[in-house]
């Protein structure tokens, strides 16, 4: 088979790493990947928002399955693009893709299908949102309904912040056209964890669960980032949990996004927040996390590609979904200054100290291949991970190994999984 996977993050070389080792695929390209990407498939030099240069490649090169692995173009219907030309695809198309693509349809829809989530309501203007606020209590949530690299949502302790972020959201469109539409939502406490699974429109089979650390530095301070590091599995995530999300969260979403005429099959990330009151729902994506398919996808037994094809055509209940009984910690080496304002073109030296390291992988995110060698090209550069027998020891082992590489302004968090010790 010959397959082209889209994107060019750490969460691409940890999908076409997957795909590589499955012994039906013998050609990989990926559109415009990454210098990391580029070891072990051709890079071709189409953007995730071209869709007519990306139809006329799957075509010229007979490509028998693409992989969407970015939120942007699944939600501008690349899937529909691709199957209107008689391509196969892995993802959700358009109509499914809102469950990411605007939160105010997802949070429509958890209500009408009793999904627990947190309380909210939808604005379309300013004056009716900052009404609303002037009798709400606080710290309250703001959502920009649309896409916005993970930065729309607010955390206001004020009615003065929160009239503040209403202005930046809906007035200013800090995110452009993501917030035409505002969510506000009621303030949850409580542990993260994310769950992804594959789904082909019917079936839903959940993988193992991780742990996300979005803000930039130690302790859980400074700014959102995409994400500097994750965990897996959850220890927070224990059987009660599944069984309650099992029961009222996971099959409930795929069978609502059915009965809505949104049949929905790709992978559906659940982000959870365990709060006193049980699981709710924070928030869907409709793809593989980034960092968390570079620690979810290196611990799954199955073959990517039978897994994916079943969920293609309807399937899924014949697979046997399987993880390792181990775990797996990711660091990410991002560049200083990162998510405001960073370098990029230094040179990164130690990537071959790698090579042949059963357990330890280094899945590039912002690289580019030069006349120099390898060179940071991007806030989150590359992602360190490491599997160990334990949480701990596999978190032992990716800190080990982040001190194989060097590059100028190299920077990272050093408490990813620190988590692990309270539970
Ligand atoms: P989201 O993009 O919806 O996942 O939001 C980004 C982050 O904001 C989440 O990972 C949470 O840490 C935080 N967040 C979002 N919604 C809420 C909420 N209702 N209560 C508390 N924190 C939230
Ligand atoms: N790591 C969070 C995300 O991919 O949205």
């Amino acid at each position: 088979m010959k397959v082209l996977i889209v994107g060019s993050g750490g969460r691409e070389h940890a999908i076409a790493t997957s795909v590589a080792k499955s012994p039906k695929v013998n050609k990989i390209y990926c559109a415009p990947g990454n210098a990391g990407i580029g070891q072990i498939a051709e890079c071709v030099p189409i953007t995730a928002m071209e869709f007519d240069k990306l139809v006329a490649f799957s075509k010229e090169q007979a490509i028998d399955l693409v992989i969407v692995g970015m939120d942007d173009p699944l939600v501008g219907g690349l899937v529909d693009a691709l199957e209107a030309a008689g391509i196969r695809a892995f993802g959700p198309r358009k109509n499914a893709a809102i469950l990411e693509g605007s939160k105010a349809f997802s949070k429509d829809l958890m209500k009408k299908y009793n999904i627990p989530t947190a309380g909210y309501e939808n604005f379309e203007t300013a004056e009716e949102a900052v009404a609303y606020l002037e009798t709400a209590k606080f710290p309250i949530v703001l959502k920009a309904d649309g896409l916005a690299l993970g930065k729309g949502v607010l955390i206001c302790n004020t009615l003065q912040e929160a009239k503040e972020g209403v202005q930046e959201i809906m007035l200013d469109k800090k995110f452009g056209s993501a917030g035409n539409k505002l969510v506000v939502e009621e303030f949850m406490q409580g542990r993260e964890v994310s769950v992804l699974s594959y789904v082909d429109g019917k079936t839903i089979k959940t993988m193992t669960s991780a742990q996300d650390h979005k803000r930039a530095q130690d302790g859980d301070q400074g700014l959102n980032t995409g994400g500097m590091g994750t965990f897996s599995p959850s220890p927070f995530y224990t059987k009660e949990v599944d069984d309650f999300c099992n029961k009222y969260v996971y099959q409930a979403t795929v069978d609502a996004m059915a009965a809505e005429g949104r049949e929905f099959k790709g992978i559906i990330f659940f982000g959870l927040m365990l709060t006193a009151e049980g699981p709710k729902v924070l928030e869907y994506n409709a793809r593989f996390g980034d960092p968390e398919a570079q620690v979810v996808l290196p611990r799954m037994k199955n073959d990517i590609i039978e897994v994916m094809e079943a969920c293609i055509d309807g399937k899924l209940n014949q697979i046997d979904l399987q993880f390792e009984d181990n775990a797996a910690v990711c660091v990410v080496l991002a560049s200083d200054g990162y998510p405001v304002s960073y370098e990029k073109g230094h040179v990164i030296k130690g990537l071959e100290a790698f090579e042949g390291k059963d357990g330890y992988y280094v899945f590039h995110a912002g690289t580019k291949q030069t006349g120099k060698g390898i060179v940071t090209n991007g806030g989150r550069v590359l992602g360190v991970t490491a599997k160990g027998a334990t949480l701990q020891e596999a978190r032992a082992n990716a800190y080990e190994a982040t001190e194989w590489i060097n590059f100028d302004n190299k920077y990272m968090r050093h408490d990813i999984g620190k988590a692990i010790d309270e539970a």
